[in-house]
């Protein structure tokens, strides 16, 4: 599923640390050379992967799985239904869904149980970037290497690269590898299937699909 930046030498990591005040369910398993902070809760079998981070307060729910080289900051819930794909950043407090119209109650006031709603699942693909704060609707894939502003609430698909802002989040742009903006490398011929991208910065291409290109543009 991933590309070669995350190939992860196993052999080579120490095993998880884990600070004695988070409460990992025995059925969870974390990989080599994480750390789990103060007060993480990890719930039943759910997989954390190596070299990942999860700061103070984060919450993984139940049968829940992340990749190699996460970091989730502090006080983020990733509820059930929710994938974290390898490199995968979450910030601060951003928030993750996984019921589309929820209700605590049936119409009669009865209690909804599990039985009354169904899990919408929600794909962060590798590489991708959810900033501080940003809410992200479930039912949704957000593109690799895609980058979601702070603040910004996610109500469709990403596409890969796209960096998002705003309520409801709009395309501003396209960022690379690095998570630099870049800019059109040439004059796009949108006969062609993709548009060459460059980050100036660290002179990185990345091929942009015109039709999404064409998205940004508005062409
Ligand atoms: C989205 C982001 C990456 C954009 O950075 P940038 O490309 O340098 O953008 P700029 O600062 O040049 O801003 C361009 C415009 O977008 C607006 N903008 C920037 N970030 C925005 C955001 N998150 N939401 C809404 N608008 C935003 C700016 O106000 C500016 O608008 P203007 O042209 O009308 O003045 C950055 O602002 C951001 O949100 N970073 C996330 C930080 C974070 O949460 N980190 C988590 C770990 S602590």
């Amino acid at each position: 599923m991933s590309d070669f930046r995350f190939s992860v030498t196993m052999k080579e990591l120490p095993a998880p640390r884990i600070h004695p005040s988070a409460d990992i369910d025995p059925s969870a398993t974390i990989g080599k050379g994480s750390l789990v902070w103060h007060q993480v809760q990890i719930r039943e079998h759910s997989s954390i992967g190596s070299e990942c981070t999860l700061s103070k307060g984060v919450y993984i729910d139940r049968g829940v799985t992340i990749g190699n080289r996460v970091k989730v900051q502090n006080h983020v819930s990733i509820y059930q239904g929710v994938t974290l794909e390898d490199g995968v950043f979450v910030g601060p407090n951003a928030t993750f869904t996984n019921d589309f119209q929820p209700r605590s109650v049936t119409r009669d006031g009865e209690l909804r149980t599990e039985n009354d709603w169904k899990v919408i699942p929600t794909v962060i693909r590798e590489g991708a970037a959810i900033c501080a704060n940003a809410t992200v609707i479930c039912g949704i894939t957000i593109g690799k290497w895609a980058m979601i502003g702070a603040g910004a609430v996610i109500t469709r698909d990403v596409p890969d690269h796209a960096l998002m802002v705003g309520v409801p989040a709009r395309i501003m742009g396209f960022v690379s590898y690095s998570g630099n903006r870049m800019v059109e490398d040439e004059t796009p011929d949108l006969s062609k299937l993709t548009v060459r991208m460059r980050d100036l910065k660290s002179d990185e291409i990345v091929e942009i699909p015109t039709e999404t290109y064409q998205l940004w543009k508005k062409i």
